[in-house]
């Protein structure tokens, strides 16, 4: 499974603007090297010309920025002059206009995005744990004694409910209907990197894209004015959205909980049921691990099946595995801004207009910084190797002021699906192919992945 290693040997220095990789067409540029495999160019990229390095989409000017010190430079600028929400416009149409990417100032979507903490930290984070923990129970009783699943499309199915279920609430969960599930997929489907040059073309894609928008904000605009009706109060995120202010004193309107619980959803989706399928590939690839985090597991719990939030933390080994998993697939494979105003780092001037890249992917494979980069090592973020410990090695989660908001809540839920799974079930993969589907924003494996499992003996 080990991609490309991306260390190079040399800093760039010199001349003004950072140099650009070689290859290209006289008006494409590099479009359709990227098109076809952007997480190779960006890897040629830092390979030609190391830390800082530009490319073409069209008339559009990249520059890759890869490393601690220059994701660091990224990361730690203002958004007044890195902007996330111009490079992200693509995504106006999915969450809605006026909202998160496209709130009106930097201000407002600091505020929507303060709204969104009080959901993702740790008074409802024991409520969600319960919640996902019934719902990997839920699935149990589907998968029953023994069997081949195709677990790429489980790890959609169980983390859409999950998501669903934490963030929309109960009432949503109840009525996820095939309805809220083709909605969803034709939302998701709108989501294309052909976005980041125009998302509104006219292709079916993005008609349907808009289409399925409309309806969510029918379907969740009406679960909340039920809400509102009935008194009930509920512990989620719709709730804490529902309660949430801005500074001035005033609530969010209906359309903008739509577009916020949207973007939660698509955030968290995605990115955890992924990171889910990676984690158990690499386990099953790597038995003597998998062995000592089942030792852990048991150490834990013993013969009980109660997963409570205080025991998930000791989980230290699984943790590790999730973070290796995420360090050599990250699902955010690059993470942009527009620049807004000339941008300088080691001598070079990106220019007003241009936009930056930051790679997960590229500057997780770099030797200087991860020991063996492509092997599949958890230790390495153990207390005596740290080699996470300069915050900007490791970028799974981003950095800075758009750092994850959700990244507590993703290892939360990866963590009680493992506690569960890897107790009731021994498993084995069937012999499928295991490879990177680059195909749309968040990437992940490839489906169908088989996996084998049969029941414990001795399971509680
Ligand atoms: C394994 C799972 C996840 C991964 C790998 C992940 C990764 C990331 C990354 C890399 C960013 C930074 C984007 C950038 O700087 O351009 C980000 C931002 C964000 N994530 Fe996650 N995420 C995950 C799960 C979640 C979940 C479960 C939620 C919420 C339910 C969430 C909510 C957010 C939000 C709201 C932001 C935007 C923060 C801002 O712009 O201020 N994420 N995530």
């Amino acid at each position: 499974m080990a991609q490309h290693a991306a260390d190079a040997p040399f800093r760039s220095t010199g001349t003004r603007m950072p140099p650009m990789i070689s290859g290209g067409l006289p008006l494409l540029g590099h479009a359709i090297e990227f098109g076809r495999d952007a997480f190779g160019l960006l890897h040629r990229a830092r390979r030609e010309h190391g830390d800082v390095a530009g490319f073409r989409l069209a008339h559009k000017k990249m520059f890759l920025l890869t490393g601690p010190e220059a994701s660091e430079a990224f990361f730690r600028a203002p958004d007044e002059q890195l902007s996330a929400k111009e490079a992200y416009k693509m995504m106006t149409p999915v969450f809605g206009k006026d909202v998160v990417y496209d709130a009106p100032t930097p201000k407002k979507l600091g505020e929507q995005m303060a709204m969104l903490m009080p959901a993702l930290r740790d008074k409802r984070m024991r409520t969600y744990g319960e919640i996902v923990a019934k719902e990997v129970d839920l699935s149990i009783d589907e998968l029953g004694d023994a069997g081949v699943t195709d677990f790429v499309g489980y790890c959609a199915k169980l983390t859409n409910y999950t998501s669903a279920h934490c963030l929309l609430g109960p009432e949503f969960r109840g009525r996820l209907t095939v309805e809220f599930s083709e909605l969803y997929h034709d939302l998701e489907q709108g989501i294309h990197p052909i976005g980041y040059l125009n998302p509104y073309l006219p292709i079916p894609a993005f008609k349907k894209r808009d289409k399925a928008r409309v309806r969510l904000e029918e379907l969740i605009g009406g679960i909340v004015r039920e809400r509102r009706k009935s008194g009930r109060e509920g512990e989620d995120f719709l709730q804490t959205l529902m309660e949430a202010k801005y500074e001035d004193g005033q609530g969010l309107s209906d359309h903008e909980i739509t577009g916020m619980l949207l973007a939660a959803m698509f955030a968290g989706h995605h990115t955890s049921s992924m990171t889910t399928a990676w984690t158990m590939f690499e386990l099953l690839q790597h038995p003597y691990y998998l062995a000592r985090v089942l030792r852990q597991l048991e150490d834990v719990y013993g013969d009980s099946d109660d997963i409570s939030y205080v025991s998930l933390r000791e989980l230290t080994l699984l943790e590790y595995a999730i973070k290796e998993a995420l360090r050599l697939h990250p699902p955010l494979f690059m993470l942009l801004r527009t620049v807004m105003e000339d941008f300088e780092y080691d001598g070079y001037v990106m220019p007003k207009g241009s936009n930056l890249v930051v790679s997960p992917a590229v500057s997780h494979r770099i030797a200087s910084v991860f020991e063996d980069p492509d092997a599949f090592d958890p230790d390495r973020f153990a207390p005596d190797r740290e080699e996470d410990k300069n915050r900007f090695n490791y970028i799974s989660f981003g950095g800075g002021r758009h750092k994850c908001l959700g990244n507590a809540f993703a290892i939360l839920q990866i963590k009680v699906i493992f506690a569960k799974l890897l107790r009731r079930y021994e498993l084995w993969l069937a012999g499928d192919r295991i490879e990177t589907d680059f195909a749309g924003v968040v990437v992940g494996p490839k489906g169908p992945v088989r996996v084998n499992y049969r029941r414990r003996r001795n399971h509680p």
